[in-house]
Protein backbone atom coordinates (compact mmCIF):
# COMPACT_ATOMS: atom_id res chain seq x y z
CA UNK A 1 0.00 0.00 0.00
CA UNK A 2 1.51 3.27 -1.35
CA UNK A 3 0.00 6.72 0.25
CA UNK A 4 0.31 9.67 -1.55
CA UNK A 5 0.36 12.57 1.20
CA UNK A 6 -0.30 15.29 -0.97
CA UNK A 7 -2.19 15.77 -4.02
CA UNK A 8 -4.50 18.63 -5.48
CA UNK A 9 -6.55 16.35 -7.83
CA UNK A 10 -9.83 18.03 -6.83
CA UNK A 11 -9.16 20.26 -9.33
CA UNK A 12 -10.82 21.61 -12.40
CA UNK A 13 -8.51 19.62 -14.64
CA UNK A 14 -9.37 16.02 -12.90
CA UNK A 15 -13.33 16.56 -13.33
CA UNK A 16 -13.78 14.98 -16.49
CA UNK A 17 -12.10 11.52 -15.41
CA UNK A 18 -11.70 11.34 -11.63
CA UNK A 19 -13.04 8.29 -12.07
CA UNK A 20 -10.14 6.53 -13.83
CA UNK A 21 -7.94 8.79 -11.59
CA UNK A 22 -9.04 6.65 -8.98
CA UNK A 23 -8.85 3.10 -10.87
CA UNK A 24 -5.54 4.11 -11.66
CA UNK A 25 -4.47 4.93 -8.37
CA UNK A 26 -6.16 1.56 -7.27
CA UNK A 27 -3.63 -0.54 -9.51
CA UNK A 28 -0.62 1.08 -8.41
CA UNK A 29 -1.43 0.49 -5.30
CA UNK A 30 -2.21 4.19 -3.95
CA UNK A 31 -4.84 3.17 -1.62
CA UNK A 32 -4.59 6.91 0.27
CA UNK A 33 -4.68 10.67 -0.76
CA UNK A 34 -3.82 13.39 0.88
CA UNK A 35 -5.93 16.38 -0.25
CA UNK A 36 -4.28 19.88 0.70
CA UNK A 37 -6.45 22.89 0.75
CA UNK A 38 -5.24 26.27 -1.66
CA UNK A 39 -7.62 28.82 0.00
CA UNK A 40 -11.35 29.57 0.05
CA UNK A 41 -12.00 28.79 -3.75
CA UNK A 42 -11.03 25.03 -3.66
CA UNK A 43 -12.57 24.45 -0.23
CA UNK A 44 -15.84 23.24 -2.08
CA UNK A 45 -13.55 21.14 -4.15
CA UNK A 46 -11.55 19.67 -1.42
CA UNK A 47 -14.87 18.34 0.77
CA UNK A 48 -16.41 16.85 -2.40
CA UNK A 49 -13.72 14.18 -3.37
CA UNK A 50 -13.25 13.38 0.18
CA UNK A 51 -17.07 12.75 0.50
CA UNK A 52 -17.30 11.03 -2.53
CA UNK A 53 -14.19 8.60 -1.39
CA UNK A 54 -14.55 8.59 2.12
CA UNK A 55 -12.43 5.65 2.67
CA UNK A 56 -9.26 7.31 0.30
CA UNK A 57 -9.47 11.05 0.26
CA UNK A 58 -8.50 12.84 3.21
CA UNK A 59 -9.24 16.52 3.64
CA UNK A 60 -6.58 19.84 4.72
CA UNK A 61 -7.67 22.63 5.58
CA UNK A 62 -5.05 25.93 4.52
CA UNK A 63 -4.36 28.80 3.02
CA UNK A 64 -1.49 28.55 0.12
CA UNK A 65 1.17 31.25 0.74
CA UNK A 66 0.55 31.87 -3.10
CA UNK A 67 -2.70 32.91 -1.94
CA UNK A 68 -1.87 35.31 0.78
CA UNK A 69 -2.63 38.91 -0.69
CA UNK A 70 -5.34 41.87 0.39
CA UNK A 71 -7.88 39.46 1.70
CA UNK A 72 -5.65 37.75 3.74
CA UNK A 73 -8.09 38.26 6.79
CA UNK A 74 -11.01 36.95 5.42
CA UNK A 75 -9.02 33.82 3.74
CA UNK A 76 -7.89 33.39 7.84
CA UNK A 77 -11.23 33.82 9.06
CA UNK A 78 -12.47 30.99 6.53
CA UNK A 79 -9.57 28.65 7.58
CA UNK A 80 -10.44 29.08 10.86
CA UNK A 81 -14.50 28.47 10.63
CA UNK A 82 -13.59 25.42 8.43
CA UNK A 83 -11.13 23.83 11.13
CA UNK A 84 -13.45 24.19 14.12
CA UNK A 85 -15.92 21.94 12.07
CA UNK A 86 -13.24 19.02 13.10
CA UNK A 87 -13.70 17.28 9.57
CA UNK A 88 -9.78 18.44 8.39
CA UNK A 89 -6.76 15.96 9.32
CA UNK A 90 -4.13 18.86 9.58
CA UNK A 91 -3.32 22.47 8.76
CA UNK A 92 -1.93 22.41 4.75
CA UNK A 93 -0.69 23.65 2.86
CA UNK A 94 0.62 26.59 4.81
CA UNK A 95 4.40 28.26 4.50
CA UNK A 96 6.04 30.97 2.44
CA UNK A 97 6.73 31.61 -1.08
CA UNK A 98 9.15 33.94 -2.45
CA UNK A 99 9.27 32.56 -5.87
CA UNK A 100 6.39 34.39 -7.68
CA UNK A 101 6.11 37.13 -5.64
CA UNK A 102 7.41 38.92 -2.72
CA UNK A 103 4.64 41.62 -2.23
CA UNK A 104 2.79 40.24 0.63
CA UNK A 105 6.08 38.60 2.31
CA UNK A 106 5.29 39.50 5.98
CA UNK A 107 1.14 38.44 5.59
CA UNK A 108 2.42 35.33 4.31
CA UNK A 109 4.45 35.18 7.43
CA UNK A 110 1.86 36.26 9.71
CA UNK A 111 -0.44 33.71 8.09
CA UNK A 112 1.90 31.09 8.41
CA UNK A 113 2.36 32.12 12.11
CA UNK A 114 -0.93 32.06 12.61
CA UNK A 115 -2.13 28.67 11.39
CA UNK A 116 0.79 26.76 13.07
CA UNK A 117 -0.90 28.30 16.66
CA UNK A 118 -3.98 27.00 15.62
CA UNK A 119 -2.58 23.52 14.67
CA UNK A 120 -1.05 23.32 18.11
CA UNK A 121 -3.99 24.08 20.06
CA UNK A 122 -5.87 21.58 17.72
CA UNK A 123 -3.37 18.47 17.71
CA UNK A 124 -3.13 18.47 14.27
CA UNK A 125 -0.06 18.28 12.19
CA UNK A 126 0.93 21.41 9.07
CA UNK A 127 2.06 20.29 6.02
CA UNK A 128 4.52 23.24 5.26
CA UNK A 129 5.45 24.55 1.46
CA UNK A 130 8.81 26.30 1.46
CA UNK A 131 9.59 27.78 -2.00
CA UNK A 132 13.09 29.86 -2.28
CA UNK A 133 12.13 30.16 1.27
CA UNK A 134 14.02 27.80 3.89
CA UNK A 135 15.79 30.50 5.99
CA UNK A 136 12.40 32.36 6.40
CA UNK A 137 10.58 28.94 7.08
CA UNK A 138 13.31 27.80 9.94
CA UNK A 139 13.25 31.32 11.33
CA UNK A 140 9.74 30.77 12.61
CA UNK A 141 8.92 27.13 13.12
CA UNK A 142 12.75 27.57 15.03
CA UNK A 143 10.82 29.78 16.93
CA UNK A 144 7.47 27.96 17.62
CA UNK A 145 8.61 24.25 17.89
CA UNK A 146 7.31 22.46 20.54
CA UNK A 147 5.91 18.55 21.24
CA UNK A 148 3.44 20.06 20.31
CA UNK A 149 4.49 20.81 16.59
CA UNK A 150 4.75 18.24 13.95
CA UNK A 151 3.99 17.86 10.40
CA UNK A 152 5.28 17.17 6.71
CA UNK A 153 7.91 19.72 4.71
CA UNK A 154 6.31 19.20 1.47
CA UNK A 155 7.77 19.05 -1.78
CA UNK A 156 11.49 18.91 -0.12
CA UNK A 157 14.30 19.51 -1.98
CA UNK A 158 16.91 20.85 -0.32
CA UNK A 159 20.29 20.49 0.58
CA UNK A 160 21.16 17.60 2.92
CA UNK A 161 22.32 20.50 5.86
CA UNK A 162 18.45 21.66 5.46
CA UNK A 163 16.96 18.09 5.86
CA UNK A 164 19.35 17.50 9.25
CA UNK A 165 17.64 21.00 10.10
CA UNK A 166 14.70 19.55 9.63
CA UNK A 167 15.40 16.01 10.69
CA UNK A 168 16.18 18.02 14.47
CA UNK A 169 13.18 19.38 14.85
CA UNK A 170 11.77 16.24 15.71
CA UNK A 171 8.44 15.80 14.63
CA UNK A 172 8.55 16.60 11.11
CA UNK A 173 8.99 14.15 7.97
CA UNK A 174 9.92 15.70 4.36
CA UNK A 175 7.48 14.50 1.77
CA UNK A 176 9.26 13.34 -1.70
CA UNK A 177 7.80 13.97 -5.13
CA UNK A 178 8.63 13.87 -9.05
CA UNK A 179 11.62 16.18 -8.37
CA UNK A 180 13.62 12.89 -7.47
CA UNK A 181 13.30 11.24 -10.43
CA UNK A 182 14.28 14.80 -12.52
CA UNK A 183 17.56 14.68 -14.23
CA UNK A 184 19.71 17.21 -12.91
CA UNK A 185 17.85 18.05 -9.47
CA UNK A 186 20.72 16.86 -7.44
CA UNK A 187 17.64 15.38 -5.05
CA UNK A 188 18.45 12.00 -5.83
CA UNK A 189 21.98 12.51 -3.92
CA UNK A 190 20.24 13.97 -0.81
CA UNK A 191 17.93 11.48 -0.45
CA UNK A 192 20.03 8.66 -0.22
CA UNK A 193 21.63 10.12 2.86
CA UNK A 194 17.92 10.14 4.24
CA UNK A 195 16.56 7.52 6.63
CA UNK A 196 13.54 5.88 5.16
CA UNK A 197 11.83 6.56 8.43
CA UNK A 198 12.14 10.31 7.80
CA UNK A 199 10.34 10.51 4.42
CA UNK A 200 6.75 9.98 3.38
CA UNK A 201 5.97 10.16 -0.37
CA UNK A 202 3.51 12.46 -2.88
CA UNK A 203 2.34 13.90 -6.20
CA UNK A 204 1.56 16.90 -5.41
CA UNK A 205 -0.62 16.35 -8.76
CA UNK A 206 -1.43 17.99 -11.31
CA UNK A 207 1.92 19.62 -10.74
CA UNK A 208 5.85 17.89 -10.83
CA UNK A 209 5.55 15.26 -12.98
CA UNK A 210 7.69 12.30 -12.47
CA UNK A 211 10.29 10.93 -15.70
CA UNK A 212 8.90 9.81 -18.11
CA UNK A 213 5.55 11.64 -18.02
CA UNK A 214 7.62 15.01 -17.35
CA UNK A 215 5.24 17.82 -19.06
CA UNK A 216 1.83 16.15 -18.78
CA UNK A 217 -0.89 16.23 -16.03
CA UNK A 218 0.65 14.82 -12.84
CA UNK A 219 -1.61 12.25 -10.65
CA UNK A 220 -1.86 9.79 -7.93
CA UNK A 221 -1.07 6.82 -9.27
CA UNK A 222 2.54 8.09 -10.14
CA UNK A 223 3.46 7.97 -6.42
CA UNK A 224 4.57 4.55 -7.46
CA UNK A 225 7.14 5.81 -10.01
CA UNK A 226 8.71 8.03 -6.93
CA UNK A 227 7.90 5.04 -4.42
CA UNK A 228 10.32 2.71 -6.86
CA UNK A 229 13.01 5.49 -7.51
CA UNK A 230 13.44 5.99 -3.63
CA UNK A 231 13.65 1.92 -3.16
CA UNK A 232 16.25 2.68 -6.33
CA UNK A 233 18.26 4.87 -4.08
CA UNK A 234 18.45 3.08 -0.56
CA UNK A 235 18.95 -0.38 -2.77
CA UNK A 236 15.83 -1.85 -0.93
CA UNK A 237 12.17 -3.31 -2.80
CA UNK A 238 9.69 -0.65 -3.52
CA UNK A 239 7.48 -2.87 -0.56
CA UNK A 240 9.83 -2.00 1.91
CA UNK A 241 9.51 2.18 0.95
CA UNK A 242 5.68 1.63 1.02
CA UNK A 243 5.57 0.24 4.05
CA UNK A 244 7.63 2.61 6.06
CA UNK A 245 6.26 5.82 3.89
CA UNK A 246 2.66 4.65 4.56
CA UNK A 247 3.46 3.87 8.43
CA UNK A 248 5.13 7.75 8.40
CA UNK A 249 2.09 8.77 6.94
CA UNK A 250 -0.39 7.12 9.07
CA UNK A 251 1.55 8.52 12.07
CA UNK A 252 1.54 12.14 10.86
CA UNK A 253 -2.35 11.98 10.14
CA UNK A 254 -3.44 9.55 12.49
CA UNK A 255 -6.30 8.52 10.28
NI1 LIG B 1 0.52 21.52 -3.17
Amino acid sequence: MITDTHSHIYLDVFQEDIDEVMSRATEAGVDRIFLPNIDKSSTAQVNALAEKYPQRCFPMMGLHPCSVNENVAEELAHVKAELDTGKYCAVGEIGIDLYWDKTFFKAQQEAFRKQIEWAKEMQLPIIIHARESFDEIFEIVDEMNDERLFGIFHCFTGTIEQAKHIMNYGGFYMGIGGVVTFKNSGLDKVVKDIPLDQLVLETDAPYLTPTPYRGKRNESAYTRIVAQKVADLHETSIEHVAEVTTNNANSVFKV
